[in-house]
């Protein structure tokens, strides 16, 4: 089993600390949130030719938001700890603890569906998805920015949108589940896009 990302967690600054507040159940799951941090800094942080608005980790104005993540506020509390920008886990089983000691982390305990206009910002925002048992349609749906890029590394819920994305296998991360999709400037889509993940899923569904 490869262990590239096992290193890089290894070889982190913020290791103990993330290690100490006892984020990670196991390896696989740090596999899981490294890789969708890799995905977020080859796909949008160095593309950033290919976007109108840059997105840079030294920027406190960009947002994250980690739909799904769990009892611990796993991939949020990685991005909050190797980037400037204000990081939200949200989760309806959310184990409760603040976790006050990791800045700009705010954690959420709801379903996505009851955060009212929590996650409606005016600068950029970039959505994570691991293993999310959030449905899509509701992930888009409450959560607005001017910019928005989306990230999903599916299991159980279908992720799927028809419009072209980014899309590979990442072998470092420890599970089945391993595809990694990026779908890049959704904010342009925001309001069609209902209608977009039903034909999705039907295309989909159609070819099983
Ligand atoms: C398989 S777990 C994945 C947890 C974590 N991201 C990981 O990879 O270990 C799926 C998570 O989705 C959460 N979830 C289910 N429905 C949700 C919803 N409507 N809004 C937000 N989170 C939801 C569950 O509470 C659960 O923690």
């Amino acid at each position: 089993m490869p262990n590239q990302y096992i290193n890089e967690f290894l070889r982190l600054k913020c290791a103990p600390e993330l290690i100490e507040w006892k984020l990670f159940p196991n390896a696989k799951e740090i596999t899981e949130s490294i890789g969708c941090y890799n995905a977020v800094l080859h796909y949008i942080v160095e593309k950033e030719s290919e976007l109108n608005v840059p997105i840079k980790l030294n920027d406190p104005t960009i947002n994250l938001v980690s739909v799904g993540d769990g009892s611990t506020p796993r991939t949020a509390a990685l991005f909050a700890m190797r980037s400037a920008w204000h990081c939200y886990s949200v989760d309806p089983n959310a184990n409760g603890k603040d976790y006050l000691q990791i800045k700009r982390l705010t954690i959420i305990k709801k379903k996505i569906e009851n955060c009212g206009d929590t996650l409606h910002f005016t600068s950029p925002c970039i959505i994570v998805c691991v293993h999310s048992h959030a449905p899509l349609d509701a992930v888009l749906n409450k959560i607005k920015s001017p910019v928005i890029h989306l990230i999903a590394i599916p299991c159980c819920v279908p992720y799927n949108i028809n419009r072209p994305y980014i899309g590979y296998e990442d072998k470092d991360i420890h599970s089945p589940k391993n595809e990694v999709r990026v779908w890049l400037n959704m904010q342009e889509k925001i309001g069609k896009i209902d209608a977009e993940i039903t034909e999705a899923e039907d295309i989909a569904s159609s070819k099983e």
